[in-house]
């Protein structure tokens, strides 16, 4: 078996296009739907995530801002900032784009956002929302991780997904998701991590298998089955003298290998990183609407 790719800069394609109509909605009611970003410090990866973010916001219409602070800002400096942003009816959204440099405990600065334009999903109170099943801001590569499934024709509805990686990002509200009790849901889900004693032994056994680790190759063609449909999360920069930038992404799975015998898988990159993107489109759309109780 050859794999099917799943084209997520197509799939995101669409997301987007379903969005211009809402945005023109909003505008007859004269609402322009607004995204602030916090970018504090140099982070080369997170400059380049906020600018291609901000970016696609353009793209559809969002008005965005990005408020940069210096690597040295104090967390109260920062924690004042989200408070005016958050007071601020010009921001239906207010993402403060992480890492937060060493000195500042991210866990008090995502809880100063209000939950209200928590567009990232990561307030406790967003994620505490999911667990109960309750309608609110999805996170972005979660979210998009679940459309990509829907949307290619292999639904979660009564699979077994194995979602190797736990973290609150992505692992862990990936497996709440996508164990909901609804539709594009409804899966039998196992989370692995590196408490897994086998960690083949729990691939083998999905019918969907999302990598989210961080950790180039880790699953090999031996720890799938055939027919598998795989999702890589991962993105992982290796050496490659031929690239201009002496690197190039790799997602956690040994793609060439996997896809002989996977049935669908996602390219990396190609594959998730664009559905985040466009998933914060989504919710900061959501925001400007009414919120995630008004859908
Ligand atoms: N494409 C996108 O849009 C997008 C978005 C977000 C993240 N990512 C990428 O996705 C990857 C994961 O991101 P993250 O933020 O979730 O990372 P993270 O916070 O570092 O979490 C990694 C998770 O993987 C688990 N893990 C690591 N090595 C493992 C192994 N050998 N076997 C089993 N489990 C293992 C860890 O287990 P423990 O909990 O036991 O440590 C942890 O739960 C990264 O490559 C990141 O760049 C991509």
């Amino acid at each position: 078996m050859t794999a099917r790719i799943i084209d997520g800069k197509a799939i995101a394609k669409d997301v987007r296009a379903e969005l211009i109509p809402r945005v023109q909605a909003l505008g007859k009611r004269g609402i322009t739907p607004g995204l602030a970003f916090v970018l504090v410090g140099e982070h080369p990866a997170s400059v380049t995530y906020v600018k291609g973010k901000a970016k696609d916001c353009a793209e559809v219409g969002i008005e965005s801002e990005t408020i940069r602070l210096p690597e040295d800002t104090a967390q109260q400096q920062v924690i004042e900032l989200v408070q005016r942003l958050n007071a601020d009816d010009v921001w239906h959204g207010v993402l403060v784009q992480l890492p937060l440099p060493d000195h500042m405990d991210e866990e008090a600065v995502i809880a100063t956002v209000d939950p209200a334009k928590d567009v990232d999903g990561i307030h406790p109170q967003s994620m505490g929302k999911l667990m109960r099943g309750l309608p609110t801001y999805l996170g972005a590569t979660p979210h998009g991780v679940q459309q990509l499934l829907v949307r290619s024709g292999n639904p979660p509805d009564g699979k077994h997904v194995v979602v190797c990686g736990r973290s609150n990002l992505v692992g862990k509200p990936l497996a709440v998701l996508l164990a909901q009790k609804r539709a594009g849901a409804n899966a039998t889900v196992t989370v692995c991590h590196t408490g897994t004693p086998d960690l083949g032994e729990m691939t083998r056994q999905a019918d969907i298998l999302v990598t989210a680790m961080g950790r180039a190759g880790t699953i090999t063609a031996d720890m799938v089955r055939e027919g598998v449909v795989v999702i890589d999360v991962g993105m992982n920069a290796i050496p490659d003298a031929t690239k201009k930038s002496g690197h190039r992404l790799v997602g956690d799975v040994d793609f060439d290998a996997v896809s002989e015998k996977a049935s669908a898988i996602t390219p990396v990159p190609g594959g998730v990183g664009p559905m985040t993107r466009a998933m914060l489109l989504v919710n900061t759309v959501i925001a400007a609407e009414g919120g995630p109780d008004s859908q």
